[in-house]
């Protein structure tokens, strides 16, 4: 056995290293900089959106896009059970009532549900969609449903960069979409994010309350408080070096889900369906029961590779006990059953062999 095979390691066997030494060379070594600026025009290109801002995590995307949208105490954020917590915790944080929705059989939102749960939220509302696991949501369903019922759209497409749902880029849904670069994801700056917009008005929003809302005089002038969110120049360099591979780390990706039907070929369960232009950021087996998943789980631990249970849906979190859900059963169900397997662009074919070989003992075993 040769070292840990872990879900989703960064993947930097490329221009990574010798684009930080120009950044430091340079002497950019600063949350500013020619490789943020380039950063954010590629950012803008992938997404197709008219503005880009590069900031310091996906969370803190989400956070000045809660500020943007004016998210408080008298909003509703609706958003997907089935997600990462970083989806709602800066509404959460801002006071907001929250309200939960279900997942269908790709995991992403159900439509229906989402429409119960607009049509029954008075007052101001905003919908934050997911592409849960780079599966990209249906934006212009969405945004249709949104508009019928009067909420604002945002678009977390964290873990979905390079995806695409009918020619809409992963992070083109709604008023601002949002990525994550974390060390993970699909493209990652080691901690990193951005959010993705066509309003000018929202991007230069974010990018004044990213710099502590520092007014555009000579000295410290603020009128009022903002963050320090700004992405590093030197992060920025390990971004733009991981996007000019994107292509191959999204085929590389195609490639491990493939290798997944040979691994499990014959054995009980199934892929979560999946969603086409999805980025495949990570391969998802649903077991026949939670005692089969916390088994699988187990053998694979024991030959050193990591995997992780489905997220667990968020109307199920203590912190959030008590908010209104819609529906349940489906995400409950994926949770129970689903375990996300190692799904990194350095896999190995020695790599798929160790799991292949893990998964095999262990029906082996449930059989004997
Ligand atoms: C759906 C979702 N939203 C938001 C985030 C937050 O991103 P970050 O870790 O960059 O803060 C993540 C990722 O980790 C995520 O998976």
């Amino acid at each position: 056995m040769s070292g840990r095979i872990f879900l989703s390691p960064p993947w930097t066997a490329g221009e990574e290293r010798s684009l930080v030494e120009e950044a430091f060379d340079s002497g950019y070594v600063a949350p500013c900089g020619p490789f943020v600026d380039r950063f954010e025009r590629e950012l803008e290109a992938l997404s197709a959106r008219r503005y880009a801002v590069a900031v310091s995590s996906g969370t803190a995307a989400l956070d000045l896009l809660a500020d943007c949208l004016s998210i408080g105490p008298r909003t509703t954020v609706i958003a997907p059970s089935l997600t990462f917590i970083a989806t709602v915790g800066p509404s959460f944080h801002r006071g907001a009532q929250l309200a939960f929705v279900d997942s269908c059989a790709t995991g992403n939102v159900d439509m229906p549900l989402l429409e119960e749960a607009l049509a029954s939220t008075p007052g101001e509302k905003v919908f934050i969609g997911v592409d849960l696991y780079g599966r990209p949501l249906d934006y212009a369903a969405a945004a249709a449903l949104c508009d019928r019922y009067g909420a604002k759209f945002v678009s977390d497409s964290a873990e979905a960069v390079g995806a695409a749902f009918c020619g809409a880029p992963a992070g083109s849904g709604g008023i601002a979409g949002v990525y994550s670069f974390n060390g993970n994801k699909i493209v990652t700056t080691s901690g990193g994010g951005a959010v993705v917009t066509d309003s000018a008005e929202i991007a230069a929003r974010v990018r004044k309350l990213s710099t502590q809302s520092r007014e555009n005089v000579l000295w410290y002038e603020h009128r009022e408080a903002g963050y320090n969110y700004r992405m590093s120049n030197i992060l920025a360099a390990i971004g733009l070096a991981q996007l000019s591979k994107l292509a191959r780390i999204l085929a590389v990706r195609r490639e491990n889900r493939e290798r997944y039907e040979s691994v499990f070929a014959g054995l009980p369960g199934a892929f979560l369906p999946g969603v086409a232009g999805e980025n495949h950021w990570l391969t998802v087996r649903l077991l026949d029961s939670v005692e089969e998943r916390d088994g699988l789980i187990a053998a694979l631990e024991a030959a050193d590779v990591e995997t992780r249970p489905v997220w667990k849906p968020l109307h199920l979190q203590p912190v959030f006990a008590g908010v209104r859900m819609f529906g349940g059963g489906v995400c409950e169900d994926l949770f129970r059953r689903g375990v996300c397997l190692p799904s990194g662009t350095g896999m190995s074919d020695s790599d798929f062999s160790r799991i292949e070989k893990a998964v095999r003992r262990f029906y082996d075993n449930r059989r004997t």
